[in-house]
């Protein structure tokens, strides 16, 4: 590949004659470049106008809002737009398991060293047993790759970087709607990303004979992100018998799976809410499963999570682990320590790890009252009006059909956040706040006649 000449980057630095955008653009014409090539060509001078050429960050749909919510003084303001699960006071939860780790903790002197490139051991093992079942065979074969991530969303982009370098050409599928993030990481990475058939607005349901035909038109070797549980942003997830239908397309048409577990616990149990998962590798297909720690730990800020690369043998999972953890070294080097500390202390302890299957199922529990609380006022509110949705649905969101301009009706007017997708976090709701929030409903859906 030919570079630029010396004379079309630091001249301008220097600050003597700063090169135009049309010098550039000359030089560049014809010449193969790369995006660090690009970089070096712009026309650089210390100044006013450094970065002036740079487009202004639109904000992220949900975190800004989280934002905007913070910064509303209104005190009767209600948060149902990011994923954060709230107490029935409204608090986020510290767990008792966790206190109980942190405590257990900080009676002994912990050095801070660099954890290892693809993090702590005892993390990474509790993380398999936690994602594929204990007595896996997968994991006594050696099979599986497994990194330390920081949160899910490093996890998924370790993985997209993964697939950008060694599964050239792959496209990545993700569902029509999913969380916003999983299209930026994927893009971020440089893959191509395209979306099938999921949500029906006109059921509130699954478009799922169409996903399936749309998996048996992929190509082999594309890349399907599915989320095992508690879909983000619909709560719409498919039954046992839905998931053996797409396994058995998966096989048929040789598609790698790419599952996102970010709420386990928050749907039917610990267990249950990785049967997609373990029903996957049983059937012989190899998925990379990212998974996160931030809700069912209540541990957002520390940003634990987990890649793992289920592998046909123990030599490629060797390979595998091995380009992952190049793949870390150049982006973060190593992940955290006192996160996955608190993690595996409690995973490992079998009275905390009791203690904390408790306070998931507490957790899913207030969840589903909520959802059914919710119904319950809102069809006093609008008798002719099918609310079942909101129980069927599971985990922490749910797709309300809700348009932005009504997601804006109940911010401005109600002091009711919602993601303007019409996405309601149920984790914000509480005995105090839901009959609030089911009556300013109750008007906006009245409103429209
Ligand atoms: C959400 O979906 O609201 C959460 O996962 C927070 C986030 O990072 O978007």
């Amino acid at each position: 590949m030919r570079r630029l000449t010396k004379a079309a980057t630091p001249r301008s630095a220097a600050g003597k004659s700063p090169a135009t955008d049309k010098s550039i653009a000359a030089r560049l014409d014809g010449v193969p470049h790369c995006g660090s090539l690009i970089i070096h060509a712009f026309p650089f001078k210390y100044g006013r106008f450094m970065y002036h050429h740079l487009p202004v960050y639109a904000g992220d749909p949900i975190l800004s809002l989280h934002e905007a919510f913070l910064a509303d003084p209104r005190v009767n303001k209600v948060s149902l737009s990011i994923g954060l699960y709230f107490d029935e006071h409204g608090r986020l939860p510290v767990l008792d398991c966790v206190r109980q780790a942190d405590l257990k903790l900080r009676e002994q002197e912990r050095p801070s060293g660099y954890l290892p490139i693809e993090g702590a051991p005892a993390y990474r093992a509790a993380v398999q047993r936690l994602v594929f079942g204990a007595d896996h065979p997968a994991i006594s074969q050696g099979r599986i790759a497994t990194i330390q991530g920081v949160g899910g969303s490093g996890a998924i982009r370790i993985g997209a970087d993964f697939i950008k370098n060694f599964m050239p050409g792959s496209e990545v599928w993700i569902s029509d709607p999913t969380w916003d993030n999983h299209e930026s990481l994927m893009q971020g990475a440089g893959l191509k990303v395209g979306r099938y058939p999921y949500y029906d607005a006109k059921s509130n349901g699954l478009r799922y004979d169409e996903m399936l035909a749309f998996f048996g038109n992929l190509t082999s070797g594309s890349v399907v992100l599915m989320q095992p549980c508690c879909h983000n942003p619909t709560g719409i997830d498919l039954s046992h018998e839905q998931w053996a239908g797409v396994i058995e397309v998966m096989k048929k048409n040789s598609l790698v799976p790419f599952l996102d577990m970010a709420y386990q616990g928050f749907g039917s149990g610990v267990e249950e809410d990785a049967w997609a998962v373990r029903a996957m590798v049983d059937a012989g297909l190899c998925p990379l499963v990212t998974n996160s720690f931030s809700k069912n730990f209540s541990l957002y800020g520390e940003r634990c999570g987990g890649l793992s690369v289920v592998c046909p043998t123990a030599e490629e999972a060797d390979r595998v682990l091995g380009q992952l953890k190049a793949g870390i070294r150049r982006v973060y080097s190593s992940p955290p320590l006192h996160g996955e500390q608190l993690v595996a202390t409690v995973l490992d302890t079998p009275a905390l790890n009791q203690r904390w299957i408790e306070e998931v199922r507490e957790m899913r529990e207030r969840i589903l009252r909520m959802r059914v609380l919710l119904a319950q006022n809102l069809t006093a509110g609008l008798p002719g009006m099918s609310v079942d949705f909101l129980t069927e649905q599971h985990g922490m969101f749910s797709y309300t059909g809700l348009t932005a301009t009504e997601v804006d009706t109940l911010r401005d007017k109600h002091g009711i956040y919602l993601v303007r997708s019409g996405r309601m976090c149920v984790c914000g709701l509480n005995a105090g706040n839901v009959k609030a929030v089911a009556d300013a409903l109750i008007v906006v859906w009245k409103a429209r006649g």
